[in-house]
């Protein structure tokens, strides 16, 4: 079978069996699988947070389980529950349709429900920690079903324990998030305010709806569509550098930005450092660094695996020579 289809850098990889899972029968399929079979397997959501850079000897599991529902509410809250294999930016439209308000900031960010807690997706001020509530999961395994709460979840920026400890162990079936009946505007983000301006948008006149539209025009300006332009958004995690260490890369770039951490150290847009490392735009066959937001590598239309990973390493080495910066894969590399 072919990935190619399945995940959205569009690269070509084969994989020995594929079965897509698409309700909770078919997870009590799986179990009884697991008894005839010990192959290897590899578990697939929307694909849009992976690189294939070989062939998969093995199984792989594609996670399609649908529904979207509410399941309770109280004064200041309401409770949604999302299949895993729900597309996340349809279970955001149905948020703002329905004026529940939390993932708004959220729009647009390809891949399911189920991929989003694994590396605890965020945007434009917000992560989905803030309003996860608990998840449904089943061991790959011996399809023990269980319920993690937020703390089980270990969220981090881009982590959760779903990418370390218990990597490649659970499927996620539903994601269950606490939404807000009164929205609170997450706004901070400066591209938005500015966005927002540009719509129209007061205080008084001030959204959900009105702030998803903002992330959406935001995100078409600046990223690769992966129907057009094969990516997986942004290649590399943002890093931490220690307060001294920014102070002296300031005053030989004093245009650099700096995020402030509560721990003391410095957040440093990944982005800026590959642009200044004169990545920005840079194509070697298909393989490429994304013109409007070098944070993104793109894959032109027939790059490998490798080519993309080749110059991931080699961008990653150029940051490390200029700025003394280590910089590491967002992504999932298999
Ligand atoms: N910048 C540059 N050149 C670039 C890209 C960025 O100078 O080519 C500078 C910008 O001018 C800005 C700073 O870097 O000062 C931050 O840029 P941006 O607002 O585009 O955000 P980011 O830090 O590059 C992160 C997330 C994105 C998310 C945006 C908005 C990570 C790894 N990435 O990018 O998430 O959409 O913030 O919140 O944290 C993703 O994870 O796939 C993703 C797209």
């Amino acid at each position: 079978v072919s990935l190619r289809p399945y995940t959205t850098f569009g690269i070509e990889a084969q994989a020995n069996y594929f079965a897509d899972l698409i309700s909770e029968a078919d997870l009590e399929t799986l179990r009884q699988l697991n008894e005839l079979t010990d192959l290897p397997k590899l578990i697939l959501g929307g694909g849009s947070n992976l690189l294939l850079t070989q062939n998969f000897s093995g199984l792989v599991l594609k996670l399609s389980l649908g529904g979207i529902e509410v399941v309770r509410d109280d004064e200041r809250h309401i409770y949604v529950r999302a299949g895993g294999g729900v597309v996340w930016h349809d279970l955001v439209m149905y948020c703002v349709a329905n004026n529940y308000a939390g993932l708004e900031n959220l729009s647009l960010i390809p891949g399911t429900v189920g991929a989003a807690p694994m590396q605890n997706i965020g945007a434009y001020g917000v992560e989905i920690e803030q309003v996860f509530d608990h998840l449904e999961a089943v061991h790959i395994e011996t399809g023990e079903k269980r319920r993690f709460e937020h703390a089980d979840c270990q969220f981090g920026y881009r982590e959760s324990v779903f990418k370390h400890a218990l990597k490649g162990q659970y499927i996620i079936a539903s994601v269950t998030f606490r939404l807000d009946k009164v929205p609170t505007f997450h706004t901070g983000y400066g591209a938005i305010s500015e966005t927002l301006a540009e719509m129209g948008i007061t205080d008084e006149t001030l959204t959900i709806r009105a702030i998803s539209e903002a992330v959406i025009r935001i995100r078409r300006s600046k990223l690769p569509d992966p129907a057009e332009i094969g990516n997986a958004g942004s290649f590399f995690k943002n890093p931490e550098i220690d307060q001294a260490q920014f102070d002296q890369l300031k005053a030989t770039y004093p245009a650099l930005p700096g995020y402030p951490l509560t721990s003391g150290r410095v957040k440093v847009p990944a982005g800026w450092l590959i642009e200044q490392a004169g990545w920005k735009g840079y194509r070697s066959g298909d393989a490429g660094v994304h013109a409007k937001q070098a944070l993104v590598l793109v894959n032109y239309g027939n790059a490998t695996g490798q080519d993309i990973l080749d110059l991931a390493q080699r961008v990653r080495a150029s940051v490390l020579e200029k700025f003394g910066i280590e910089i590491n894969p967002e992504v999932n590399v298999i």
